[in-house]
């Protein structure tokens, strides 16, 4: 799929195959609608006049013309009040008109739906919301299907304007491609089946990016490697497995030697059973989506190289299966983790964890200025939260409000819960400095606790994504768009 940017006076002139326009409530016109009626003898405004169609946000109808126009076909949506347009209004019309316009045999469609933004705020969020919501409605993973769909007749979006926008369209267009794009590396590897997807999957998807990008480099460290590093946690969750586990590190350098990296962290869990802890059998396929952390850091990094953020990070991918053999660590089994901390394993379906710990204290070596690792944690976490918004936590306040914003930005949405010494006291173990479980409720948040006890060193916020990281079969790409807002938003108030 192309995008591109347009500023034209006359929407007449448009070569397309289908011009969106917006309609407020009370058949009020858009500026693009006006030159359009007019152009095409008053179509719009007679079919207004005696249709049912008022204008209210979330209406469409779309009109065939023969006029002198450019355009065969003007889909109009409904808008709402002019004055109460915002984000969320915003979002639902380009779905709406990107909906409509998958109806059609269009190939080129135009949006003229930002015409009478005059807000930068919006008009930004907007224009990266567009292609997003493109991307998204295009989206297939069809590898393994013999029978594949036909292709989409929508080859190219054009965002449109008739006077000159209130921002930076053509940064616009670069961020919102560029998270596209690491959205959809992010689908791709979690939608992957779990036996294709495996440590070493992850390990190779990580290594073809760092070829792709200059600005990329790549470490693995196998096995033996943790070993000597002491990360007994980590390698407790992989003991069952007969796929090697691996530590992925990629770095980004767009910042040059000296600026503090900003870390990220994503558990990446090839496939959870729950180990001996053996989960029940029902929807166990979509565990493959245990890695949906570790995909969207390596996301975001993708999308972060597109925009060539001058930014530095690191992100490290904490990849494992966790499968029941004889090899396999047991409950009540007792690990030593990179830090020094022993752990009771009394339920090794509380596997996460164990591999973020070690994670979470090897990237302190980088001496990162913040870490956030995302990870799909807790089935509490559904239960607080369900499907639409992430749970956030952290050990700092500014860190914590900087994420939730970035998510509200780019309409991934988060929401705080809070961390306290009270649920830390749930994670005592009998014969070690800590359990791996915290009984007594709070799943989301004792997990985060567990974390917390290994990132005392800096500023540290974790995602659960739960709830989010996949909707029935198919992956979402969240949270990259959350941790691409924030890492776009840090790079331009860093001056
Ligand atoms: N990967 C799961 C969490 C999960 C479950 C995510 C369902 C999405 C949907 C995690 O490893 C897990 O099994 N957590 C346990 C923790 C419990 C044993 C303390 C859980 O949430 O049940
Ligand atoms: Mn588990
Ligand atoms: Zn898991």
């Amino acid at each position: 799929m192309n995008y591109s940017l347009l500023t034209s006076s006359n929407p007449a002139d448009i070569q397309s195959d289908c011009i969106a326009i917006s309609i407020f409530a009370n058949k009020k016109l858009s500026n693009a609608a006006m030159l359009l009626d007019t152009a095409t003898d008053g179509m719009i405004s007679k079919f207004l006049d005696i249709s049912d169609f008022s204008g209210n946000c979330g209406q469409s109808h779309l009109l065939y013309s023969d006029a002198a126009i450019q355009c065969s076909r003007i889909l109009l949506i409904g808008c709402g009040e002019e004055n109460a347009f915002d984000q969320k209004i915003a979002c639902t019309v380009i779905k709406k008109a990107s909906k409509k316009i998958a109806e059609t045999s269009a190939k080129h469609a135009t949006l003229l739906l930002l015409d009478t933004l005059s807000e930068r705020i919006i008009c930004e969020q907007s224009m990266r919301q567009s292609i997003l919501t493109f991307a998204d409605s295009l989206y297939r993973f069809e590898q393994y299907k013999s029978d594949k769909k036909e292709d989409a007749a929508l080859e190219e979006v054009c965002i449109a304007f008739t006077t000159e926008p209130p921002c930076d369209v053509a940064t616009m267009l670069i961020q919102g491609k560029a998270i596209a794009k690491g959205m959809q590396l992010s689908r791709d590897l979690a939608n992957q089946p779990g036996n294709v997807c495996t440590p070493s999957f992850i390990a190779e998807t990580a290594q073809s990016l760092a070829e792709e990008y200059t600005s990329m480099q790549v470490e693995v460290l196998e096995e033996q490697d943790m070993e000597a590093l002491g990360m007994g946690s980590f390698l407790s969750v992989g003991k069952g497995s007969s796929q090697p586990s691996k530590m992925i590190i990629l770095h980004y350098n767009g910042a040059g030697d000296e600026s503090r990296p900003i870390a990220l962290v994503g558990k990446g869990v090839t496939f959870d059973t729950g180990g001996i802890s053996l989960k029940p059998g029902g929807n166990m396929d979509e565990m493959k989506f245990d890695m949906c952390g570790a995909a969207s850091v390596i996301g975001t990094i993708n999308a972060c190289a597109e925009m060539k953020l001058p930014l530095n990070i690191v992100a490290v991918l904490a990849a494992a299966e966790n499968m029941p053999s004889s090899q396999a660590t047991k409950p009540g089994d007792i690990i030593t983790s990179m830090s020094g901390k022993t752990i009771e394993v009394l339920n090794t379906d509380a596997e996460g964890r164990l591999v973020l710990c070690d994670a979470l204290t090897y990237v302190g070596r980088y001496n990162p200025e913040v870490v956030i690792d995302t990870a799909t944690l807790t089935g509490a976490c559904i239960v607080a939260l369900g499907h639409h918004i992430c749970a956030v936590l952290a050990n700092n306040d500014e860190l914590a409000k900087d994420l939730i914003n970035a998510g509200n930005d780019i309409n991934d949405k988060t929401w705080r819960l809070p961390m306290d010494e009270a649920y830390s006291k749930q994670l005592k173990s009998a014969c070690a400095d800590l359990g791996n479980i915290g009984g007594g409720g709070a799943g989301t948040i004792t997990a985060a606790c567990f974390l917390s006890q290994f990132t005392e060193e800096y500023q540290w916020a974790h995602i659960d994504i739960a709830g989010t990281a996949w909707k029935g079969k198919n992956a979402t790409g969240r949270p990259v768009p959350l941790l691409a807002q924030y890492l776009i938003n840090k790079a331009n108030n860093q001056h």
